[in-house]
């Protein structure tokens, strides 16, 4: 099944939650898949739904809310997971079951614990399964990159048999090269039995930093589906990422004969939601949607860029979503303009009394910041949405700072309800914010990530803040925004101790 459409599969909820830190609230998944909607990926892996209740219910919310791409829900080759997959995803329009199981003889061997008979047997026994729930069934010989050759053609051979309508190819482990990789590719889809009947799929991981070369290479040969996570977020060393490979072989056309149905013009406000969401944020020179992306600093290429745009440049920043950074509303704006912007943003505030909150916030941030953009709501939302039903709260904050002087930072802050007030020094207005808070929280956790970044351009923007936590051996990332940064830096670091204080989610790649 050759053709020149490039289907995209997207992975961020499921492969990307499972960065450090990165797990997401259903509201949150949501928001971001209505995103993903928008930016018109084919296939959204909404997460594994057998992992926990909140997974199956984070599955289902993502079905019943997304109608134009198809939702998906991975699965072990079991009846059990299968059958919650297909449960989850019952409300979607589209809809398709991901079912996989290891394939290498490492993964046999230690970790399934069963002889290639028996997966196979497995194998055709969860796409039979998952048939009865959907038509669109894909399979993943997970580990595929250290599997033997042989094996694989016989495994896919028989799921395809059985029905499987695409047949991915993983990279689990980060482990192959770009031409290896392809060669890969070329030889499955010689070999397979009934090969042409299938979407051939492609699935990297970036312990090397290859995953888009990899991906790409096998679209060279062959691979008509890409899985990868927006910013390349993922397991480890991340996924592929969407963006580099959409815009690669959209800018090269001539070498890679397919495109995809991406609205590219969403990828930029895409990437700005997931980095805020998961609070990692994206490395300025990060291709296609780092800060640096389409910035020249060399006077050279300044003057070049000036006379005629294509000297240095492949790629419209524009086409890739950059100009959405325009303000949108101010501060003389009514509650009418600011619901209409959150509906065109796909955000729906879960009841009236978030939507007054919301507003509330956003004229508080339009009285210290004339020009509000698009970012600026995702981040009120994103807060507000954070605030609703947390243990702690940030009640009132103030910091005194000077020259040659210890700064001393007071907070106050409420704790299951309850009102504390705090007062610290530290070595910067941020250290003693932090070590004022923990004063009465006591969370006793290690402090792993601090980042700050602008939200939009300017020294009026908001400041984003990430602190990433460690305790007992679980990871938890924490955003806040605000045009002060210190008061960014304690709504970041409150966050965390609001996540570090929910129950940890199930890892869904133990079995
Ligand atoms: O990396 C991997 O092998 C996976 C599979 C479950 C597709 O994520
Ligand atoms: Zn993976």
């Amino acid at each position: 099944m050759n053709s020149d459409r490039l289907v995209v599969f997207d992975t961020t909820l499921r492969d990307g939650e499972q960065s450090p830190g990165a797990s997401m609230t259903k509201d949150e998944k949501v928001r971001i898949a209505k995103q993903l909607e928008r930016l018109r990926v084919d296939v959204i892996e909404a997460g594994f739904a057998a992992a926990s209740p909140g997974d199956f219910e984070a599955v289902r919310a993502v079905a019943e809310s997304v109608k134009d791409s198809t939702v998906c829900s991975l699965a072990r080759a079991t009846t059990n997971d299968i059958d919650a997959a297909g449960k989850a995803i019952a409300p979607a329009a589209r809809k398709r079951i991901h079912t996989f199981i290891a394939t290498s003889p490492i993964h046999m061997e230690k970790k399934l614990r069963m002889n290639p008979d028996q997966v196979v047997e497995a194998a055709i026994a969860a796409v039979r399964h998952a048939l009865t729930f959907t038509p669109d069934v894909e399979f993943s010989a997970e580990d595929a990159v250290r599997s033997d050759i042989d094996f694989l053609v016989r495994v896919f051979g028989e799921v395809i048999k059985a029905g499987a309508t695409t047949i991915n190819v993983p990279d689990t482990v980060g482990y192959s090269v770009p031409g290896q990789w392809g060669d890969r590719m070329r030889q499955l889809i010689e070999r397979t039995p009934g090969a042409d009947k299938v979407v051939w799929s492609t699935h990297c991981h970036n312990d090397l930093g290859m995953a888009v070369a990899n991906s790409l290479s096998a679209v060279l040969n062959g691979a008509r589906q890409v899985e990868c996570t927006i910013n390349g977020l993922g397991e480890r060393a991340g996924n592929a990422s969407l963006e580099e490979i959409v815009m690669a072989v959209k800018t090269r056309r001539d070498v890679f004969a397919c495109d995809s149905n991406i609205d590219t013009s969403q990828i930029v406000p895409s990437s700005r939601l997931v980095s805020q969401i998961t609070g990692y944020p994206v490395q300025p020179n990060k291709a296609v949607v780092g800060a640096n992306a389409f910035a020249h600093e060399s006077g050279i290429h300044q003057d070049g860029v000036l006379k005629h745009r294509e000297t240095y440049e492949i790629m419209r920043a524009e086409d890739v979503g950059w100009s959405a950074n325009r303000i949108v509303l101010g501060k003389l704006s009514g509650r009418n303009a600011f619901r209409q912007r959150l509906e065109e943003l796909g955000i729906a505030p879960s009841s009236e009394q978030a939507l007054n909150e919301a507003f509330s916030r956003f004229k508080e941030l339009a009285d210290r910041k004339s020009e509000i953009f698009d970012e600026d709501l995702q981040a009120i939302v994103a807060g507000d949405a954070a605030v609703s039903s947390e243990r702690y709260k940030l009640v009132s904050m103030s910091q005194s700072s000077e020259m040659g002087e210890k700064p001393v930072s007071r907070v106050v802050f409420s704790i299951a309800g309850e009102e504390v007030r705090v007062e610290s020094e530290g070595n910067g207005p941020v250290d003693a914010t932090v070590k004022a808070i923990e004063k009465e929280a006591k969370s006793g956790a290690e402090l792993l990530l601090f980042s700050v970044n602008a939200i939009t351009t300017g020294t009026e923007s908001q400041g984003e803040v990430t602190m990433r936590l460690q305790k007992a051996g679980r990871v938890v990332n924490g955003v806040g925004a605000d045009p002060d940064i210190v008061v960014a830096s304690a709504l970041a670091y409150l966050n965390a101790l609001n996540r570090l204080s929910t129950a940890p989610k199930a890892n869904p790649q133990q079995p």
